[in-house]
């Protein structure tokens, strides 16, 4: 177990992706995004399973050969058992089973959420891991949660979105707003030209830690709606202004919710992952807080923020060290717990 090569496999939502890892170092990182979902402005299940289904051996391959490694080296697969959308994560799983069975390696089930979180600790140049305790704010498209991490497998969620997640938020705007999708960057680039504190948005209200976005993506349909009717040229000539406002709303209510989970649990060491982490305003708005508020904070590279086969293979790696197999009739999980 000194040496060891752990492929990781994940397919939960719509990137497929592979990645071979060797003691804590990232050896290679593919994945497959699908363009299909960007003409229906969302993923569709559907094609999303069918697309995993042509991607994965050609995936495989590559990240294999990108490691400069033959399968026959592999110590063990690791594969996301959830949670995502079952089609999608019935074709990681099926794949993995009978490729470690085939190569008669162990069986390695990963949980994408731990994963986001454990990404913090794939060895990367300049970047110093997070010391236990730490709070874990896990940010995408799937995801918006608050998490106290006591030690690598033993989190507790504190907090999460009661509806919609903050990345739906920032896509589901910049459909309003007539901006192809994924939207989230997109936004991003026109705000960081724009005033943001031009338009008000107002921050919705639930529990401290919890979070609420579905009334955000209301408030903007009827501001839009509203300010069109009298000037139909309103989101062409304001994009910049409006992308800003709204960027500073969602940026200062994440902000908000980490503040009270720094006061709820004394930890002033965050770690920050998931697409949303890319986002410009919530970096400057953490280094911010740096010299703000004495807090340490972590954010990884881009490629381990998104959705990515590394962060399966890191988990991988330290279930491996524990000798955590998975049983051979482990199933997919659509839900699933820490
Ligand atoms: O982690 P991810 O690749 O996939 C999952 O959803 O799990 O996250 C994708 C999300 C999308 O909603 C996308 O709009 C958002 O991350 N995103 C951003 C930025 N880059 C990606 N949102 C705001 N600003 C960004 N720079
Ligand atoms: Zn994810």
């Amino acid at each position: 177990t000194n040496n060891c090569y752990i492929l990781g496999i994940e397919s939960s939502c719509d990137d497929t992706a592979a990645a071979v890892i060797n003691n804590g170092v990232i050896l290679s990182n593919v994945v497959a995004t699908q363009a299909i979902h960007e003409a229906y402005g969302g993923v569709v299940p559907e094609l999303a399973s069918r697309a995993h289904q042509q991607n994965i051996v050609p995936v495989v391959h590559q990240a294999l050969q990108e490691a400069n490694i033959d399968k026959n080296q592999l110590s063990a697969i690791a594969f996301t058992q959830g949670p995502g959308l079952m089609g999608s994560l019935l074709v990681g799983t099926s794949f993995s089973k009978s490729l470690a069975l085939g190569l008669d390696v162990p069986l390695i089930n990963v949980n994408h959420m731990q994963a986001h979180i454990l990404a913090h600790f794939i060895k990367t140049e300049g970047q110093q891991a997070p010391n236990f305790p730490f709070i874990a704010l896990t940010i995408s498209g799937g995801h918006t949660q608050i998490v106290k991490v006591s030690d690598f497998f033993e989190m507790e969620i504190i907090g999460e979105t009661i509806d919609d997640a903050v990345g739906e938020a920032f896509d589901k705007s910049a459909k309003i707003l007539g901006l192809p999708y994924p939207g989230g960057p997109l936004i991003d680039k026109y705000a960081q030209k724009g005033n943001p504190k031009r338009f008000k948005f107002t921050k919705p209200k639930v529990k401290p830690l919890d979070f609420s976005f579905s009334g955000l993506k209301t408030a903007v349909l009827y501001f839009i709606e509203k300010e069109t009717k009298e000037n139909p040229g309103f989101i062409k000539e304001n994009i910049e202004d409006i992308c800003a406002s709204l960027q500073y709303t969602i940026v200062d209510y994440l902000m908000d919710k980490l503040k009270n989970a720094v006061k709820q649990t004394g930890i002033k060491e965050i770690a920050i992952g998931g697409g949303v982490s890319a986002n410009s305003g919530i970096r400057n708005a953490l280094k911010a807080a740096e010299k703000k508020y004495g807090w340490k904070t972590h954010i990884p590279k881009f490629e381990y923020c998104t959705d990515n086969a590394a962060m399966i293979a890191i988990v991988g790696e330290l279930k491996y060290k524990k000798e955590a197999f998975s049983a051979n009739n482990v199933v997919a999980k659509a839900r699933m717990k820490f």
